[in-house]
């Protein structure tokens, strides 16, 4: 039986497929990432189950007791909160980029909390780090009200040494320690 072609393309290039959506581009601690999935995805999936970066915790569908923060540009954000489409060219700081990468160790905010045993379970533990750095980028020598403000919850009680923690870590920063 004959067939009819003329409702088939001519050329090549005519079925080349368009894209369905552009990519995002983001940086994530330090390294270029591009994005094609679904731009509605939160970030927190994103870090979790695309890069396997799972030391973001998942706190609640609205990032309750902080266990979800990330920085965005510096700031502490709920990663469970912000989706893909929010973050083109940002820059993102898990709690894995704390860590120096070239062998240097532990951020001094690291090892403030290993050396005042303010990890309990550990499930808070890096959204504290985070809200810790964000805290001590804008105050350099935080009083225990400043460290109160912070949006952390820890159901293990850690809160009292969380905030001798903190004051360890700016005092080590202020006295040079490699952040
Ligand atoms: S260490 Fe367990 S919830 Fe904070």
């Amino acid at each position: 039986m004959a067939q009819d072609h003329a409702a088939l393309p001519s050329k090549a290039a005519d079925i080349t497929p368009t894209p369905v959506r552009p990519g995002i581009d983001l940086q994530i601690n330090g390294e270029a990432f591009h994005h094609t999935g679904d731009p509605e995805m939160p970030l927190l999936w994103y870090l979790r189950d695309v890069l396997r970066l799972n030391g973001t915790k998942y706190g609640g569908e609205h990032g309750e007791g902080g266990a979800d923060l990330v920085l965005v540009n510096g700031k502490a954000t709920s990663a469970i909160s912000v989706t893909m489409s929010k973050l083109a060219d940002k820059k993102i700081t898990t709690v894995e980029g704390l860590t120096d990468r070239k062998g240097a160790g532990l951020h001094p905010l690291q090892q403030a909390f290993i050396d005042e045993d303010a990890i309990g379970c550990g499930y808070c533990t890096p959204g504290w780090l985070i809200a810790s750095m964000d805290l001590l980028n804008r105050v350099k020598d935080p009083s225990d009200n400043d460290i109160d403000t912070l949006p952390n919850l820890c159901r293990c009680g850690c809160q009292t040494r969380v905030r001798k923690a903190v004051k360890r870590a700016a005092a080590a920063m202020k006295q040079g320690a490699k952040a």
